[in-house]
């Protein structure tokens, strides 16, 4: 069940900019474009990205350090804003419309999963599950709750705080948090980092299970060719911009193609005369 047969009959695409939303697409981009600091320390994290994602996907975003991924994740799940661009998920606009609009779509549509964690300390396991329920103004649906916790292999546990839990559990529980909502696109970045290969492999084959089972729409940043190797498509990002796109790599195709996305950057400069 958990096999390399991610639906991602499409595959990420680049996506053309403008037009209505489309049946099938979860998330997409258009010509995102993202600068941090001012004159004289001007850093161009994300440089024009466009991007469709289909529902049920599993795409894995990798690239060297500072290429843009944590920015691209940032812009995509509506924790931060892009200068130019739209962003569009589940076919509705991640809109300037003010903080608390914001807010609420991330609610409805979003799930998030750090590399640390962000579990609340002084909440117990289901109550850290529950809270973006409560947050969102629905029902603290503890059944459901309950429900997704056990899914996760924590139904023992619920009573028990986040310093009580392994990294691996820690990372379970927040999972369950991103799933009870059942959001429409589920981000993770670099879920899997603090995690010892065991625990990894337990985490990349729940999101796995949150696309092939629950029909989520997953994307993952991480620098581990293997967990990259769980998802249906690795998307490749240097200096800001989609430089790469492998369907259903393995492993060693995706250690190899990071090994070798410096000279495809130096190449695509080339062959675009920068
Ligand atoms: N808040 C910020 N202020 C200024 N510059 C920033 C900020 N956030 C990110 N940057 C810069 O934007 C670029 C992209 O950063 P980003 O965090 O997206 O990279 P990344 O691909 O996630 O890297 P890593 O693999 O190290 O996590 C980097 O040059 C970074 O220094
Ligand atoms: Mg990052």
């Amino acid at each position: 069940m958990f096999g390399r047969k991610a639906a991602d009959p499409a595959g990420a695409r680049a996506g053309r900019p403008g037009g209505p939303a489309r049946p099938g697409e979860a998330l997409r981009l258009e010509a995102v474009r993202k600068v941090y600091g001012g004159e004289g320390n001007r850093v161009t994290a994300l440089d024009g990205v466009s991007l469709s994602l289909p529902t049920g996907s599993f795409t894995a975003v990798m690239g060297p350090s500072g290429s843009g991924k944590s920015t691209l994740l940032q812009c995509a799940a509506g924790l931060d804003r892009p200068d130019e661009g739209r962003v569009f998920v589940d076919g509705a606009e991640l809109a300037g419309d003010g903080e608390a609009a914001l807010t609420r779509f991330r609610r409805q549509r979003i799930g998030f999963v750090f590399q640390q964690f962000n579990l609340m300390p002084t909440l117990t396991v289901m109550q850290n599950v529950t809270l973006p329920l409560r947050l969102a103004g629905r029902r603290a649906d503890k059944a459901a709750a309950r429900a997704v916790l056990e899914r996760v292999g924590l139904g023992d546990r619920l009573g028990s705080l986040p310093s009580e839990l392994s990294g691996g559990q820690r990372q379970r529980v927040a999972i369950a948090r991103a799933l009870v909502t059942e959001p429409k696109v589920v981000f993770g970045d670099e879920p899997t980092g603090a995690l010892d290969t065991r625990s990894a492999r337990d985490v990349l084959v729940l999101l796995q299970e949150a696309v092939q089972v629950y029909g989520r729409t997953v994307v993952m940043v991480t620098h581990d060719p293997v967990a990259a190797a769980h998802a249906g498509s690795v998307l490749f990002l240097a200096d800001g911009r989609i430089v790469g796109h492998l369907v259903r790599p393995t492993a060693e195709q995706v250690a190899e193609r990071m090994t070798h996305l410096a000279d495809e950057v130096e190449r695509q400069r080339a062959q675009a005369g920068v």
